[in-house]
């Protein structure tokens, strides 16, 4: 693809900013099915106001431009206004952080492929983009899923949705926005760490390869992987230290270099574990790249509890969710808060 120096240079310095040590990236793009199953878990009813009020407790949180660069909003919580009409980009912006877009529709059953799914959106996507562009959006968000299981990923379905991430993040670049391509392997089965290891590596490989063919600018590119370890059901269990080794050699083995960042999701980790394991590889750097987070889960399950929905809670939740970011803050330092 062809892009301007200009267009370049713009695309890697909003990149740059979204890994600036020692922030991260607050996934806050929840569809509003996804929003209502974490709603539902603790008896919050999942209006539009209540999902307003959520991100706008999130957003106005004290400090937290210290710790979050950027949040990636859902398409309803960009077009979103404040109670008192400010919209919620605005919150945003006027503490310089960036607001981001999901731009994907979501996955879905890929035909011919039982239990393998396929992100769909690419469809109008260029005019969705010019609209989010101007309704605040810096970068955007498309994640594939990718499912271990007998006889799974296949070929077929690494490469039709790493295809998939390289045409969005040509589209995104186009833009003028930089692209988070997150090629998640997910970690809900009863794989083995190795498993998980090679699979996230085939996934690796198969993106940047489509994504070269493609010519995506990767100094204009954030990369949001999986990080590697053992599926929730295998009764053997990897260490920290070890989730955090391999993590990091497979991404030294199928990651380029000139990719601007890496900022890892949750993934279904507790906040803790995802703490643990972003600090435990940053004390193994330096690395080519920074190394920090994007997290939905990780980052606000605290919160959202503590929040349970009432006005009354929203300074508790905020404590919760500073308490959260900072701790991940001094994560990517390989630090401990
Ligand atoms: P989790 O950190 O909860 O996995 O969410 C990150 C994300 O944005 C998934 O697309």
């Amino acid at each position: 693809m062809h892009l301007t120096p200009t267009q370049k240079s713009h695309l890697e310095a909003t990149a740059k900013a979204l890994v600036a040590a020692p922030k991260g990236i607050l996934a806050a793009d929840e569809s509003n099915a996804t929003i209502a199953k974490r709603f539902e878990a603790i008896g919050i009813p999942n209006s539009e106001t209540a999902r307003r009020d959520y991100r706008h407790l999130l957003f106005t949180s004290p400090d937290v431009a210290k710790t979050v660069s950027g949040v990636i909003l859902y398409d309803e919580t960009i077009r979103q206004k404040a109670a008192d009409g400010t919209p919620l980009t605005k919150i945003l912006l006027d503490q310089g952080v960036f607001p981001g877009i999901k731009v994907d529709t979501g996955a879905k059953e890929m035909a011919g492929y039982p239990g393998e799914k396929i992100t769909e959106g690419l469809d109008g996507l260029r005019e969705r983009l010019a609209e989010y562009a101007k309704l605040g959006a810096r970068f955007t968000k498309w994640r594939a899923v990718i499912t271990i299981g007998a006889g799974t990923p296949t070929p077929a379905n690494l490469h039709a949705n790493t295809h998939a991430l390289a045409r969005y993040a040509a589209l995104a670049q186009e833009a003028g926005l930089v692209p988070i391509v997150e090629p998640e392997v997910l970690m809900d089965a009863d794989n083995t760490i190795q498993v998980c290891e090679a699979v996230t590596g085939q996934a690796l490989q198969n993106l940047f390869s489509e994504l070269k063919t493609m010519g995506v600018h990767l100094p204009g590119v954030l990369l949001k992987p999986n990080m590697v370890i053992a599926g929730k059901k295998c009764p053997k269990q990897a260490t920290a230290q070890e989730v955090a080794e391999r993590t990091v050699k497979t991404l030294k083995a199928h990651v380029p270099k000139t990719v601007a960042g890496i900022v890892f999701l949750s993934g279904g980790q507790t906040p803790e574990q995802a703490t643990d394991h972003l600090r435990i590889m940053n004390t193994l750097g330096p690395h080519p790249w920074v190394l920090s987070f994007s997290y939905g889960r990780a980052l606000q399950e605290p919160a959202l509890k503590a929040w349970a929905g009432k006005a009354a809670n929203v300074k508790k939740a905020q404590k919760e969710f500073q308490a959260v970011a900072n701790a991940n803050a001094q994560a990517t330092l390989g630090k401990k808060a």
